[in-house]
């Protein structure tokens, strides 16, 4: 049975994936390091300008070739959630980022499309030794490692703390549309 816990108005599963699928996605994620970019700026966030790039972020296209642990989590959230008519995100679609010491995510809103509110399950799967919480409307989330949480994107302003010391903050977001 999953453990799902209530925080900072909205939820999430503890420990979505086990240490061999945590350390799959990692693997995957980081080969991608090279290919991640942001070349396209959003939300004048200041760290993607510093020098070292501290921020990865790679949109994961319909066509993009993926492991098949992707389509298994992404299979296990579909049913958990009772999502039966997955209709996607805008823009960013479902996407892989890695955050590194001194970077962070300023406070933003994810983009919607007319009659429907964006939301996004984050698994994070590796998170780092301090800072990096994700902070949700007014709140600091106390999430954890191989955590999958609900962040209404699109509705609630969210950023994150600066990430400390050398762990990554790894995360895979898949994104959706709902309607209002
Ligand atoms: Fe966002």
């Amino acid at each position: 049975m999953l453990d799902k816990v209530y925080f900072g108005g909205t939820y999430a599963y503890k420990n979505f994936i086990n240490d061999d699928e945590r350390l799959e996605l990692e693997e995957w994620i980081l080969s991608k390091k090279e290919l991640m970019t942001f070349s396209r700026p959003i939300n004048s966030e200041e760290d993607q300008y510093t020098p070292g790039l501290k921020r990865h972020f790679k949109v994961l296209h319909p066509d993009d070739k993926k492991p098949e642990i992707f389509h298994r989590v992404r299979n296990k959230l579909l049913d958990l959630e009772n999502i039966t008519n997955p209709l996607p995100a805008p823009g960013n679609l479902d996407w892989i980022g890695i955050v590194g010491e001194g970077a962070y995510v300023e406070p933003h809103c994810d983009a919607n499309f007319p009659n429907y509110y964006t939301v996004r399950y984050n698994l994070l799967v590796s998170f780092p030794d301090a800072g990096g919480r994700p902070i949700y409307g007014d709140e600091i989330l106390p999430v954890e490692e191989k955590m999958l949480w609900r962040c209404d994107a699109g509705i609630v302003k969210h950023s994150s703390e600066i990430v400390k010391g050398d762990k990554l903050r790894i995360n895979l977001s898949y994104g959706f549309s709902f309607e209002f």
